[in-house]
């Protein structure tokens, strides 16, 4: 007997249509941007899908829409071939190159009926095979004969469809082929964070695409927020051009390009062509040029392909928008961990759409390496049309007598030694009382994504160090209306209102105030990681570094630095004058309830929700999240592929169940949330 058929054909019919509906919605949602359902509504139907697969686990089809959350990581991936070769595309650089193109497409033909413009997208060719409508596996294009199989990790973008709509779904194998990419946007928050982090940060958006694809864990991979386009279609059915290709995807619930134009003669292409040009930047992820297609798959059968490229394609490549620029100055910043930056100062310059003043360039290595000086010229582009970037000097324009940069032995700002630790490309002021480190530190307290204090920016800050009110975070809960009043620009008024606003900060949920705290390597998402592990700053603070290294998502350098810090006179220093000054975090958690007393651990990844959100429906009864399992845990939850504490609780005989008998007491136990 089969596994389904010992299911109630009841439970078979509703995960069905569960899927459908789920599946439905997420389209809604990630491919059309079309909700038509709430967040919660949705929440609730796929949690009563997990519970039947929970409860009847044949169920658990590898297309469901449950299976997205990311599986286990892989030790590496595997080759497959594809079932045609993966083409590349000739490159034309200028208006006459297309009317090549065009004329060549022509005279082979006799006569062509019209051309498809698409934008070019700057991602990874991906191939999605779905059999009889049902996701069956992703490979990249690798030779373009040879890809590797990153099925685990495309199950993971939303807009990749695990089922085919129903309708549409055509029977047999059929093989979709586009773009994956990154979102300028996403991109620009991935690499922010990967920074303040200290770790090495993307090129462009296509780099960090290909990072996100080619991840083993794909549950990183479903973090990171990719987003797909698709234009293929093999076998393409009953579509006979490329237009009808595209609208067959679409009816597909693929997510197709929107911008893309029929055009019937080269004309009406190079128009296209123009528009582009500069409208591009405006678009929310980065095209590198237009892909110029013979619209009918007969007329594309004709012309065929030579190596590599197909004669009925070619992408047009918009000029790179690089802009010569020169250096005025290279000035060393200080950052609030000590980390010293050289920041060529520029003359003024349009780069894709926005005026560009300055740059990183990074560390010192980086400015040996591209060798910039003081008054040369240079040419600058901005990576993933975001971070402005110093490509190369133009040597023909360098001035005579220009002498190579020197990063500076001592801090512009406090003029102590600077530290370059072995290993490490940054160097660093170590002198915890320099003023650069002391404004930037006090800065980043006062910040937005920090302790968000308004009304309290940089003009201000500069103003209270200067005139001695304050030299660390915790001063500022002490500065009167009085001083303030000492200051350019304020009134009574705004005095006691901004008084009155930095006392409201004094109270933030956790993962503010760890941020706050401008420890090195931790930024907005590890403060996070660190608040849901310890749930109070007490907790953190009395941990060593072996519990750090406990902590889910947190690595040996940042446990280290953290723990370094937290014993180190002054960080202990700098937590008493801010619990002086009352400053606390919220320990919302901590509240009384149910699971009061208890301490959870969960093991293994969860299907219908992450594991910071199981912690924060533990800690919401009054329970406790535990790391690691003793007698005194009360219960261990068991996800997929569990660690060593299930092992652990076994031996212990702790109390162990599985996620659907976890949701099962949660919903006992959550007040109105049935
Ligand atoms: S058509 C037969 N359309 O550009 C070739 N390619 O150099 C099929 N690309 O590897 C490609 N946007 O990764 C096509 N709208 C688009 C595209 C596109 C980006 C990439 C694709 C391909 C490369 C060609």
């Amino acid at each position: 007997m089969s596994e389904t058929e010992s299911i109630p054909a009841a439970a078979q019919e509703r995960a069905a249509e569960l899927r459908r509906l789920v599946e439905h919605h997420a389209r809604q949602y990630h491919v059309l941007d079309k909700p038509e359902i709430d967040d919660h509504e949705y929440d609730m139907l796929f949690r009563e899908l997990v519970d039947l697969e929970t409860e009847y686990p044949g169920l658990q089809t590898p297309d469901s829409p449950t299976q997205r959350v990311g599986g286990a990581p892989l030790e590496s991936f595997t080759k497959v071939r594809h079932r045609r070769p993966m083409l590349s595309l000739n490159n034309a650089f200028s208006a006459d190159e297309v009317r090549d193109f065009v004329r060549r497409a022509e005279r082979a033909l006799g006569s062509v009926h019209g051309y498809v413009c698409e934008l070019k997208i700057d991602g990874l060719a991906m191939s999605v095979s779905y059999r009889d409508g049902a996701f069956e596996r992703a490979a990249t294009r690798g030779d373009g004969v040879q890809g590797e199989d990153v099925t685990a990790n495309v199950r993971t973008i939303r807009s990749v469809p695990m089922a085919l709509k129903q309708d549409h779904a055509p029977r047999g194998e059929v093989e979709v082929r586009g773009e994956v990419y990154l979102p300028k946007g996403v991109f620009a928050a991935l690499n922010a964070r990967l920074e303040d982090e200290g770790k090495p940060i993307y090129a462009n958006p296509r780099n960090a695409a290909a990072g996100a694809v080619r991840q083993l864990d794909p549950r990183v991979t479903a973090r990171r927020g990719l987003q797909t386009f698709m234009y293929q279609l093999d076998p393409p059915g009953r579509a006979a051009s490329q237009e009808e290709v595209l609208s067959s995807l679409e009816s597909m619930g693929l997510r197709v390009n929107p911008h893309r134009a029929f055009a019937e003669s080269v004309d009406d292409v190079l128009a296209y062509l123009d528009h582009w040009q500069d409208k591009r930047h405006e678009l929310d992820y980065e095209t590198d040029g237009v892909v110029i297609k013979v619209s009918s798959l007969a007329e594309q059968a004709e012309l065929g392909s030579i190596s590599r490229s197909p004669r009925w394609a070619i992408a047009y490549k918009f000029p790179p928008e690089e802009r010569e620029t020169t250096v005025l100055d290279i000035s060393v910043q200080v950052g609030r961990t000590g980390a010293v930056t050289p920041v060529a100062m520029l003359e003024p310059t349009v780069v894709a759409g926005s005026t560009v003043r300055r740059a990183t360039l990074h560390n010192e290595d980086e400015v040996a390496r591209k060798d910039v000086r003081i008054g040369d010229t240079v040419v600058l582009h901005k990576a993933g049309d975001v971070i402005p970037e110093v490509v190369r000097v133009v040597l023909e324009k360098r001035p005579k007598r220009s002498r190579a940069w020197q990063m500076p032995e001592r801090c512009p700002a406090c003029d102590s030694a600077l530290v370059r630790e072995p290993g490490e490309a940054v160097r660093r002021c170590v002198n915890p009382l320099c003023p650069a480190q002391r404004l930037e530190r006090i800065l980043h307290f006062a910040s937005r994504g920090a302790m968000n204090i308004e009304g309290l920016g940089p003009a201000v800050i500069v103003q209270l160090i200067d005139h001695g009110y304050v030299t660390e975070a915790a001063d500022l809960y002490h500065v009167t209306a009085e001083q303030l009043l000492t200051l350019e620009g304020f009134a009574q008024r705004s005095a006691e209102k901004l008084v009155q606003s930095i006392a409201a900060r004094r109270r933030v949920p956790l993962s503010r105030l760890v941020n706050a705290i401008g420890i090195r390597h931790v930024g907005e998402r590890t403060a996070e990681l660190l608040a849901e592990h310890f749930g109070s700053l007490e907790s953190l603070e009395a941990a060593d570094e072996e519990k750090l290294r406990d902590v889910e998502g947190i690595g040996d350098v940042v446990a280290h630095d953290v723990a370094m810090w937290l014993q180190s006179d002054d960080g202990r220093a700098y937590l008493e004058h801010l619990h002086a000054a009352g400053v606390s975090a919220e320990t919302s958690h901590r509240v009384e309830g149910p699971l009061s007393g208890q301490t959870w651990v969960i093991t293994g990844t969860l299907d219908s929700m992450t594991r910071p959100e199981a912690e924060e429906r533990i800690h919401a009864l009054g329970g406790t999240a535990g790391s690691s399992v003793s007698r005194k845990t009360h219960a261990v939850v068991a996800g997929a592929s569990p660690g060593s504490k299930l092992e652990k609780a076994t031996r212990l005989g702790v109390r162990v169940i599985d996620e659907a008998a976890f949701l099962a007491e949660l919903a006992e136990l959550e007040p109105g949330r049935a």
